[in-house]
């Protein structure tokens, strides 16, 4: 059974004390820290930028997981990077260049990956499946949390598991992964399940965590 990664995303989390919650999901046992960014444009939904990551950066040393849900976002990259991402997802849908974007990243020493909207077939990622890092399968679409999982992305995850063979390269699932949901994710094929109401809205978030690392069981 492959080892499975929690990246609470904090678009769930109190704005108000964005410090705090990093700190708490770091001690509870997050093993990313999922950010989920929006522009207003290719998403119906504003959230923040690279100053708000440089604030949180210095609150823990977790891997930053740096969802993208900008257009473009070539032209941003570095700012990314410079703000403390570790790994930098960029949406195959906004980006006319994506083999380009995926080359950036990596020059700028980070991890690359590749999102996809519910509604993209997963053929627009084959011939860029040796320049990345984490693929990530959006189960709802994105903009917003709290949403329910649209359970065609079990097909997809699958497909994508094998195209993926035995590249290192992780299956991040993100979107209405909760207990009910994170079983099928994780043996469709899923690494690293994303979610936001599913730790935030919990009261202890360290049990929240582990029982869905232990979903599969
Ligand atoms: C949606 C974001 C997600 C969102 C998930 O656009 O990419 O990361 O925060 O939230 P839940 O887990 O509540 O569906
Ligand atoms: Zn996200």
């Amino acid at each position: 059974m492959r080892e499975i990664k929690i990246a609470p995303s904090i678009l769930a989390s109190d704005f108000a004390k964005l410090g705090e919650e990093v700190r708490a999901i770091d001690q509870a046992g997050a093993d990313y820290i999922h950010i989920d960014v929006m522009d207003g444009h290719f998403v119906p939904n504003l959230s923040f930028g690279p100053p708000i990551i440089k604030c949180i950066r210095q609150h823990t040393d977790k891997v930053f997981d740096v969802h993208l849900m900008i257009e473009p976002a070539q032209p941003y990259l570095e700012d990314y990077a410079a703000a403390g991402a570790d790994l930098i997802t960029v949406h195959a849908e906004a980006d006319k260049h994506l083999d380009r974007s995926l080359q950036v990243i990596r020059g700028l020493g980070k991890k690359a990956g590749v999102s996809l909207n519910p509604s993209t077939p997963e053929n627009v990622i084959e011939y860029v499946l040796d320049n990345v890092d984490l693929i990530l399968v959006m189960s709802v679409n994105p903009g917003f949390g709290g949403q329910s999982f649209i359970p065609s992305a079990l097909d997809k995850i699958r497909n994508i598991r094998a195209m993926i063979g035995d590249r290192d390269i992780e299956l991040q699932v993100d979107g209405g992964v909760n207990m009910a949901s994170a079983k099928d994710v994780i043996e469709a094929g899923a690494s690293v399940l994303v979610a936001g109401s599913a730790v935030f809205n919990k009261p202890d978030y360290a049990q929240a965590i582990n029982e869905l690392r232990c979903a599969a069981n």
